[in-house]
């Protein structure tokens, strides 16, 4: 045990100018013992870990203006009828959604909206690059986004393409194409590559997961370094472009999430920007899934009290392949993965829709095809930083007895822009059994990174700090542990493993039914030879941990539980290795 003080002491003496060689060698020595236990990546078996807050660092500005919309990212590029803004998504195992926009946005004050019915929606697909003998068609809608207010303008979108492809084989590649053959107006080719089947030993290699991504000049450095890591899918957990950041005339409206406009007459926002958005995520998305669940930003409340249109509009969801009514939440397979897309911003109460289709949902998942079961949804409900603290606590109380007793193993939100990791815990105490919570709302909107933590000295907020955008305020003090008689704790909560500001993203790797590896990129060291950020196992421990409706959950699928009817429904079959495939007739 004398070892490391001894150490330390050569290390002083390094710097003596009698003994460099030994010292040298010494520090030689140090530094590999440091590299080697650095090297031991914690497992979630190792926790609870004591709370751990990296502080921002300073000499790095907070955040950074969005991208002009003359950049070379963001520019249409192609003529009016041709596809732009391609971006893929997964429906059920065997189909896969691609889509696009056609004709030209307006916005103004006389503005008509397109016929979406004058451009066809294909998709020409095969598995040979130049031999795309498959075609599927889909469908095409237009939004518009208006505001019945003397001097707002209005918008009208272009064209927005959905088709979904049916009888995917898994685990490979495919070439397409989309737009109107009969326009001779096809995109050029792109690729895409299916994920594995459905079963407890095959899952998608890299899961790469954001949040408030936006579009900065930091959100692109993000955006750079997700494509980097080369993920087989995207998870984007709400507040997406940020276009309701400004004015009808793409002038500044407010720069930070609670302001006010103050000379208006209701948040206005600047609809174009969804379409630079689309340009900006098509060079990732237009060859891996994008996955996006609804944030706060994509409200965008508009006449006649309508609300999510450029969102509706825009993202294709497995929500009918899932059997929700509703794109703000739905569920999907990835792999050996079950996820489940959680609506923060549409009624969550027990009595309602989207608490009855979760259920439903859970009940009908099977651990023993997907192991893992991973929730994610914008708000967070364990967060100990200032912005947002507790401020969906209506929703956690709501739901969250559902997702424990369901055994969720990880559970991924936005919202707060910074990174926050905590223990395994269910109703604000530490349980072995709960889920893993993350926060990765650090993908670097225009909005700056959050660094004021709820316990840092006087920083602790009112309820009335945080009040959400949708839904109560469940302002109460804790009654129990710590912080019992208080609103916020004294210190960084035992709950919080690992706390950190910065931007980043994270990249999920489920290696096989217990083991997943997470880590967490910061946008400052790529290229650099030290790396800062988060890495750990997450280790599920069905045995320890028995989903506590596992039996009921089968007597429940044998006897009245029904599969979905599917939405999506198979064209192939799979006979033998899941690569011979037998085409049915239908
Ligand atoms: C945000 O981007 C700016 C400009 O590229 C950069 O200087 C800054 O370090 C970034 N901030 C963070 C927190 O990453
Ligand atoms: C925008 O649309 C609203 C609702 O239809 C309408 O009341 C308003 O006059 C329009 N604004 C302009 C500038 O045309
Ligand atoms: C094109 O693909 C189809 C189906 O995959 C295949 O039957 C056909 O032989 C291919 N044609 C060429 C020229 O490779
Ligand atoms: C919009 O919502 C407000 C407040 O909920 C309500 O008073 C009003 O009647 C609604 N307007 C329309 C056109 O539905
Ligand atoms: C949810 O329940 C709360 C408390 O019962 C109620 O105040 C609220 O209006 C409900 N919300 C919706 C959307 O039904
Ligand atoms: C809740 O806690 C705050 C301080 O965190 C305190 O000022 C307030 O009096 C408490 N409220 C109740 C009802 O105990
Ligand atoms: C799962 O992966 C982990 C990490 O690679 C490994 O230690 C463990 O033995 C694996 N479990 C099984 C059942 O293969
Ligand atoms: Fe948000």
């Amino acid at each position: 045990m004398k070892q490391p003080g001894i150490l330390l002491q050569q290390l002083v003496c390094w710097a003596c100018p009698h003994r460099p060689r030994l010292g040298a060698l010494l520090l030689l020595l140090f530094l590999s013992i440091l590299a080697v236990s650095g090297a031991a990546i914690p497992t979630s078996l190792d926790g609870p870990f004591p709370p751990k807050t990296v502080a921002f660092d300073t000499s790095l500005p907070r955040g950074s203006e969005d991208l002009p919309h003359w950049h070379p990212r963001l520019v249409k590029r192609v003529p009016s009828i041709f596809p732009e803004q391609i971006a893929l998504a997964l429906s059920s195992p065997d189909c896969l959604w691609v889509s696009w926009v056609t004709g030209d946005a307006q916005i103004g004050p006389e503005v008509a909206p397109l016929d979406p019915t004058t451009v066809a929606s294909e998709v020409h697909y095969g598995i040979q690059s130049g031999n795309l003998t498959w075609v599927s068609r889909g469908s095409a809608e237009v939004y518009s986004q208006r505001y019945p207010y003397e001097g707002l303008l209005n918008y009208t979108s272009g064209i927005i393409h959905h088709v979904r492809l049916q009888g995917l084989a898994p685990d490979t590649k495919y070439y397409y194409t989309c737009g109107d053959s009969a326009l001779s107006a096809l995109s050029e080719e792109r690729w895409f590559k299916t994920l594995p089947h459905p079963s407890p030993n095959n899952y998608p290699s890299r899961i790469a997961v954001a949040g408030d991504l936006g579009l900065t000049y930091n959100s692109s450095s993000t955006l750079d370094h997700i494509m980097t890591n080369e993920p087989s899918l995207l998870l984007m957990i709400g507040d997406l472009s940020y276009a309701n950041q400004y004015l009808t005339t793409g002038s500044k409206g407010a720069s930070c999430y609670s302001c006010e406009f103050p000379n208006s007459p209701t948040r206005e926002t600047y609809q174009p920007h969804w379409d630079a958005w689309g340009r900006f995520m098509e060079p990732l998305v237009s060859t891996v899934p994008m996955m996006v669940i609804e944030g706060n930003h994509e409200i965008e409340s508009q006449v006649e009290n309508v609300t999510f249109a450029s969102y509706n509009a825009r993202f294709a969801v497995p929500h009918q392949e899932s059997g929700s009514g509703s794109k703000l939440y739905y569920s999907f397979d990835a792999g050996g993965i079950h996820f489940i897309m959680l609506g923060g911003y549409v009624d969550y109460n027990r009595t309602g829709e989207q608490y009855l289709w979760l259920k439903n949902d859970l009940e009908r998942v099977n651990r023993d095809v997907t192991p893992w079961l991973i929730a994610a949804w914008h708000p967070p409900w364990y967060n100990s930083y200032s912005s947002h603290y507790r401020e969906v606590e209506c929703m956690r109380l709501e739901m969250e007895a559902l997702l424990y007793e369901h055994g969720v193993d990880a559970a991924f939100s936005g919202h707060v822009h910074a990174y926050e990791r905590c223990n395994r815990l269910y109703d604000y105490e530490l349980n072995s059994c709960g889920p893993i919570y993350i926060t990765v709302g650090d993908g670097g909107n225009i909005e700056k990174v959050d660094v004021v933590h709820a316990d840092d000295d006087g920083q602790c907020p009112t309820p009335l700090d945080s009040i959400p955008e949708f839904g109560e305020i469940c302002p109460s003090n804790f009654t129990t542990g710590q912080a019992a008689g208080k609103y916020c704790w004294d210190t960084q909560p035992e709950w919080s493993a690992f706390r950190e500001a910065s931007f980043g993203h994270g990249i999920l790797e489920v290696l096989n039914a217990t083991h997943a590896l997470w880590t967490w990129h910061r946008n400052q060291d790529f290229g650099q030879a030290e790396h800062g950020g988060d890495q750990i196992y997450i280790v599920r421990t069905p045995d320890v941990c028995p989903n506590l409706r596992t039996r009921k959950q089968r007597r429940l699928r044998d006897t009245h539980l029904h599969d979905l009817e599917p939405v999506c429904k198979r064209k192939l079959n799979y006979l033998g290795s899941k690569n011979q495939l037998v085409y049915s007739k239908e």
